[in-house]
């Protein structure tokens, strides 16, 4: 009873259970003692001058003074102990010593690298993708981060976009899986924990459908598009607790995201109720004017504060405009407490307040410097997210006392650009990273030769090097060739218009096709690449995006079976460019394909197929499964009822393998028309060879609901085809009667 009263007595002071001030009590103390000024300045992200990840316009020397009078909240690209040390020093000569929030793009990996994003969704291995997002996390934290702009759960449907290397693909199902395991993995046991960052959930929003796939294009789509395709990783990120979100570049149907109130006031902050905070992206408040949504800077921050941006990255606008702007009465002083409050929140649960330099710690990063059991989970993680394309008379697994072996390409001895496109930890670490020559080589056995030829460079005309490459070749049992895009190729400003082999590459592949030996064709790239050349000749093709620190151990262990190889397609790799978009999950027509003959008077190119070459989901392995006939709990539901489904894999071949089982459906009538198939489970199951392994899956009518022509969220009673498979082209259905 008289606990009873001390909570009452306490929660009337504003005190927590134990007598102390809630975080929210002590965020309107600090602000009611702070200026106008000094509310803008937590507003105010400044870019480090060292890792410049945009186009900065930093006068050193200025910022420095700013940091000391709290004008600035907080840094990007400033890491390490002594540098964040350094730093927080200059905050805490300020007025009220608030601490800076430094973030930073550990996007794939920090001082370990794991595979590309979009390679590790390829993995299909949520805890796998949360464990390195744990281990990114303990290792960016020990360099005194304490943010990280990461996940980008943008649902991407266009490879040219050089940055779908960053996201999960092209389905909202496994996008959204994928982003609330990386938030999971990078906020581990919760804000304020040594081994924790601060999640950030971008690019907000649809940054991804950028007309034309080119990067920080305009976006132009039916609210009920965005609603069904590309806000659903958003909105289970802001369920889920991801401490911040990052709006992004684009404008949405003509009015930018970074001013756009739907998207952040009315959904995000509104209907959502989401109480972290909102960075702009690099510059995107001051680009609004060039944008021409806004007449000049001072607009352009006007709208953006009004629009929901609170903390304003690189662009200056925040620190030079808002003060005016709430002078002058054209922004609403609650809004800049509004904004300023929700950062400082953020501050006081990362404990920095107690201890500004908590993260900033020699000997914790010294310990995760170059960490032996994250590289080891590094290795594993990289053959996990390697995908089997093509295996035609078992060239692979290669046998380790094949004779001569010969590695030929631009990629065989790359040790950088094995980190792929993010890598912000690294100036030149060569050392630590296991190219693809070593790797292959530490693993062939001793009495074997491991012999390499460069070939060609990555993007240019020159075939000076050939005719050492085909001599080479000519002295080997089997070639792999190592081919792709470079891994710069692929990231944010990377949009490609041909997304081929760069340079000379499959002029080379024809070449060496020539000898007439096996050859084995590794691709390594960020995105699906068009290459049918290769597809149609070339009889084993494994694709390995950039695997990151282990790359070249990663790819020998599925080289030589050592792992047996599970990844499957994030995205559908296309024909051609012409077909762009190609994604698995479009809408019907009213006169579909019915096949790739009949050509006339249905939706088709008259030159191509529809299908793409590969498909979503798809990925071999060195074994075989065989699926059972699916069994359904019940082929005619009524409301609110389950329905079970199960299918009994069998691994009939020679070697353990995992399989991904992918369960789709498809609503055959709607109010609005329906995608024609829609992934709504899978599971990623080991099964030894000659053993079964049967897998169940749910559906309940939550997995029914689409977003209607009004934007209502509910499901129709009616039709369904369920189907189970091994990709999203191979299946076996059944058909249902679900009524409401
Ligand atoms: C611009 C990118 O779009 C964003 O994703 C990144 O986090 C920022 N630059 C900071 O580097």
């Amino acid at each position: 009873m008289k606990r009873v009263y001390f909570l009452l007595a306490f929660s009337a002071l504003g005190l927590n259970a134990y007598g102390q001030k809630t975080i929210d009590q002590k965020v309107a103390e600090l602000l009611s003692k702070m200026t106008l000024e000094e509310k803008v300045g937590q507003m105010v992200q400044y870019s480090g001058f060292e890792y410049a990840t945009g186009p900065q316009k930093s006068n050193s020397a200025a910022v420095l003074e700013e940091i000391k009078k709290g004008k600035v909240g907080s840094m990007l690209n400033v890491a390490g102990s002594e540098e964040t040390r350094s730093f927080q020093k200059l905050a805490m000569q300020s007025r009220l010593k608030i601490p800076l929030l430094f973030g930073q793009d550990v996007i794939h990996g920090y001082r370990t690298t794991f595979p590309v994003n979009l390679g590790q969704a390829a993995s299909w291995d949520l805890g796998m993708i949360e464990k390195s997002e744990r281990i990114a996390a303990t290792e960016a934290a020990a360099y005194g981060i304490h943010w990280t702009f990461a996940p980008m759960v943008d649902i991407a449907r266009d490879p040219r976009w050089g940055r779908v290397m960053e996201g999960s693909g092209e389905d909202t199902y496994l996008g959204t899986k994928i982003g609330l395991a990386r938030i999971k993995g990078f906020q581990g046991r919760g804000l304020g924990s040594l081994d924790a960052v601060m999640a950030c959930a971008k690019h907000f929003a649809a940054y991804g459908a950028a007309v034309g796939g080119r990067d920080y294009n305009s976006v132009d789509m039916s609210l009920r598009q965005l609603n069904e395709t590309y806000l659903p990783p958003f909105k289970a990120a802001a369920e889920a607790g991801v401490a911040t979100f990052m709006n992004s570049f684009n404008d949405i149907n003509g009015i930018p995201a970074t001013a756009n109130k739907y998207i952040q006031r009315d959904l995000l902050k509104g209907k959502w109720n989401y109480k972290g905070f909102v960075v702009s992206d690099w510059g995107s408040i001051g680009e609004m004017v060039p944008h021409g949504y806004a007449k000049d800077a001072n607009e352009a921050g006007e709208r953006a504060i009004q629009g929901g941006s609170d903390m304003d990255m690189e662009s200056r606008v925040y620190m030079t405009e808002l003060p005016k702007l709430v002078k002058e009465g054209k922004v609403d002083p609650k809004l800049v407490d509004d904004a300023a409050g929700r950062i400082l929140t953020k501050k006081f649960e990362m404990g920095l307040f107690d201890d500004p330099y908590r993260f900033s710690n020699e000997k914790r990063q010294k310990e995760q410097t170059d960490n032996l059991e994250n590289r080891k989970f590094g290795r594993e993680f990289g053959s996990k997210s390697i995908v089997l394309l093509k295996n035609q008379g078992n060239i692979l697994p290669l046998s380790k006392t094949t004779k001569t072996v010969a590695l030929i390409g631009p990629f065989g001895k790359e040790t950088v650009a094995n980190h792929g496109f993010w890598s912000v930890a690294f100036k030149d670490d060569s050392q630590r990273i296991v190219s693809q020559f070593d790797g292959i080589k530490n693993q062939l056995d001793k009495n074997s030769t491991l012999l390499y030829a460069k070939g060609c460079n990555v993007d240019d005309q020159d075939k000076t090097q050939f005719a050492e490459a085909i001599e080479t070749a000519k002295k080997a049992d089997v070639v792999i060739m190592t081919l792709g895009e470079g891994h710069a190729m692929s990231g944010e400003a990377k949009s490609r218009s041909n997304i081929g082999f760069t340079g000379v590459q499959e002029d080379l592949l024809k070449e060496i096709a020539k000898t007439g030996k096996p050859i084995i064709l590794m691709v390594n790239a960020g995105r699906p690449l068009i290459f049918n050349w290769a597809s149609d000749n070339i009889p084993t093709i494994v694709y390995t995006w950039w695997l990151g620190t282990e790359a070249g151990n990663s790819i020998a262990d599925v080289l030589f079976g050592t792992v047996n190889p599970g990844g499957k397609l994030p995205m559908s790799f296309p024909r051609t460019e012409g077909q762009i978009p190609v994604y698995y999950n479009h809408y019907n027509t009213g006169r579909p394909a019915k096949n790739n003959t009949d050509r006339n008077y249905v939706s088709a190119y008259i030159d191509l197929d529809n299908d793409p070459k590969y498909p979503f989901g798809y990925g071999l392995s060195y074994t075989d499964f065989k699926y059972s006939d699916m069994v359904l709990s019940s082929t005619s539901l009524t409301g609110n009822q389950t329905l079970n489904i199960s299918v009994t894999v069998s691994n009939t071949g020679k070697y353990d393998g995992e399989e991904v089982v992918q369960l789709y459906i498809r609503d055959l009538f709607g109010k609005v028309v329906r995608p024609v198939k829609e992934l709504k489970g899978f599971q990623k199951v080991l099964i030894k060879k000659g053993e079964s392994k049967k897998v169940d899956f749910k559906l309940t009518p939550e997995d029914l609901k689409f977003f209607d022509d009004e934007l209502k969220f509910d499901w129709e009673g009616g039709e369904f085809d369920i189907m189970i498979g091994t990709d999203s082209q191979h299946v076996q259905t059944k058909r249902i009667n679900w009524t409401k």
